[in-house]
């Protein structure tokens, strides 16, 4: 996404907000907030470019929660030295996206495949970056929070927080596994994930020091073993490095190219390393789903082929687990939060299938290979500030790195502090909404893009400005209009290669605040520039 130097001079002036070693005058603090406000509202009331609700009021019942400092810091699940948080809403929200992905429920005598899961106090990209962190060290054999001996004596003792923050505590061991076979790849985890992944990914990869697979190519000197017959049609070389995609290839609906993935994880799988594969679920720029079920059906034969679908993991004095030698990852960030409704409104027959052979992309804890889920919660359901949820299972959470008696619970999330706001957000939303409205709400906005698409898409006469929507996507991508535009509706804009050709392109996000209304203004605005 580029930001044009028009885009850093339109917006607020600087010098409006000056603040020095005295006390800002009563009128100059005035003017500034009446211009913030002003400035602000104006912006909100064109968005049309990110995938950020802005239809929210949270006003009303949370207001003088600004005025208490709420945090969670540590587990979700042990309430902790410091009171002032909202663990017990935190859990019921945490509860009922268990739930939505159908992930097994907490019970009181804990099992290891009940879900294990937070709020995070960025968006999305903690969740994923948590989510590749727990990769990484699970492949790597870290030792396991709670390893089969402990689950046992878990099982036989009550849910108190006393008790399980003893059990915790008893299992901060340092440990690395070693398996049997005693190949130098077996601890060496090689990432996959499409180009159409998000940033935040790849800077994961770089934060985390995860080696992707064109990365140990790049440091072998490894010949790519995908042929033409393997790239996706209209895949443009400016993607390739050496020989190799830099990424495994998407398709031009922004999914990720099974077939590709499928001959580069047996690639790396046959050298021994484990694998980790992210997928997305709701693209960035293109709203994409990725066929996760698809794909992981056809990726368990090769692990299985190679012996990382389950390996034995000693990690020590002879004590064993058991364990995958892959992770999969699902970036939901957007289309976690709505497309378990969307699932259901196909079935209900509230909305038309997109075409005649479309199987629903099933991403969810159904698939039981799938390790872990993201997903922000500033995007479909609407927050002030950014939010998300990371969601896993208890069997796969590693061992904490330190044992903070400090906080009085367990520092098994990614953050220290943690926002204690943001559950109060999420059960808003939740409390507010029964199932069918959910159903409805997505049925309005699906209606809502499809509207918006095929406008477009008929003023769009001689077919030159690239109008395109994926199946279920809550974007609408362009040609990019005029730089004015660009600001008003803050649009996001991307550079993209299609069969050699560069093309610079904007996109529109349908959110639930969008209606018809903004999008006949939007139309209106691009006839005014000439744009058709
Ligand atoms: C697919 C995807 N993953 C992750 C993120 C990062 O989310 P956040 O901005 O909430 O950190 C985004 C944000 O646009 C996204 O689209």
């Amino acid at each position: 996404m580029n930001i044009t130097l028009n885009q850093l001079n339109q917006g607020l002036k600087d010098k409006i907000f000056r603040i020095n070693n005295k006390k800002l005058p009563k009128t100059k603090k005035t003017k500034a907030l009446k211009e913030l406000s002003t400035y602000e509202f104006t912006q909100k009331s064109n968005f049309l470019g990110y995938q950020v609700n802005e239809k929210i009021d949270y006003q009303k019942n949370y207001s003088e929660y600004l005025n208490i400092s709420l945090n969670n810091v540590g587990d979700p699940f042990v309430d902790g030295n410091l009171t002032t948080n909202t663990k017990a809403v935190e859990r019921e929200v945490l509860s009922y996206f268990a739930k939505l992905w159908n992930n097994k429920q907490r019970t009181k005598h804990l099992k290891k495949d009940e879900f294990w899961g937070y709020i995070v106090s960025m968006g999305c990209t903690e969740a994923n970056i948590f989510g590749l962190l727990s990769a990484r060290d699970y492949l790597e054999g870290k030792f396991l929070l709670i390893d089969d001996e402990q689950n046992e004596k878990l099982k036989s003792i009550s849910k108190s927080s006393k008790d399980r923050e003893c059990l915790i505590n008893q299992n901060l061991v340092s440990s690395y596994g070693k398996t049997k076979q005693n190949n130098k790849n077996e601890f060496v985890p090689i990432a996959f994930y499409s180009q159409d992944a998000h940033y935040s990914i790849v800077k994961a990869m770089e934060v985390l020091k995860i080696s992707t697979f064109f990365n140990e190519a790049m440091k072998n000197d490894y010949k790519c073993p995908l042929k033409k017959e393997d790239y996706p049609k209209d895949f443009s070389k400016e993607y390739l490095e050496n020989g190799w995609p830099k990424e495994v290839p998407s398709n031009d609906d922004g999914t990720i190219h099974i077939p590709a993935l499928i001959k580069l994880v047996d690639f790396f799988a046959a050298k021994g390393h484990p694998i980790l594969v992210s997928f997305n679920y709701g693209s960035t720029f293109k709203g994409a789903y990725d066929n996760v079920k698809e794909a992981v059906k056809k990726l368990v034969p090769i692990l299985k082929k190679y012996g990382l679908y389950e390996r034995e993991i000693e990690y020590q004095d002879k004590k064993t687990d058991k364990r995958n030698g892959f992770w999969f990852h699902v970036d939901g960030a957007l289309g976690a939060a709505y497309m378990p409704y969307i699932e259901t409104a196909l079935k209900e027959k509230l909305i038309k299938k997109p075409s005649k052979d479309y199987q629903f992309p099933v991403f969810d804890f159904r698939l039981k290979q799938i390790h872990s889920i993201s997903m922000s919660g500033h995007k479909w359901i609407g927050s002030p500030w950014p939010t998300g949820i990371y969601m896993s299972r208890i069997k796969y959470q590693l061992k904490p790195i330190d044992d903070p008696m400090y906080i009085g619970s367990p520092d098994t999330t990614f953050a220290g502090s943690r926002n204690g706001f943001s559950p109060l957000i999420f059960w808003e939303y939740l409390s507010n909404n029964s199932y069918n409205n959910h159903v409805k709400e997505v049925v309005k906005v699906e209606n809502m893009a499809q509207y918006t698409y095929e406008k477009l898409k008929k003023l769009d006469k001689k077919n030159k400005l690239w109008i395109q929507r994926s199946p279920f996507s809550l974007t609408i991508r362009m040609k990019k209009p005029n730089e004015d535009l660009i600001f008003k509706y803050s649009l996001s804009t991307e550079e993209l290669y299609v069969n050699g050709e560069k093309r610079e392109y904007a996109h529109i996000y349908i959110m639930s605040h969008v209606t018809k209304k903004l999008i006949n203004q939007f139309i209106k605005d691009l006839k005014k520039s000439k744009y058709f």
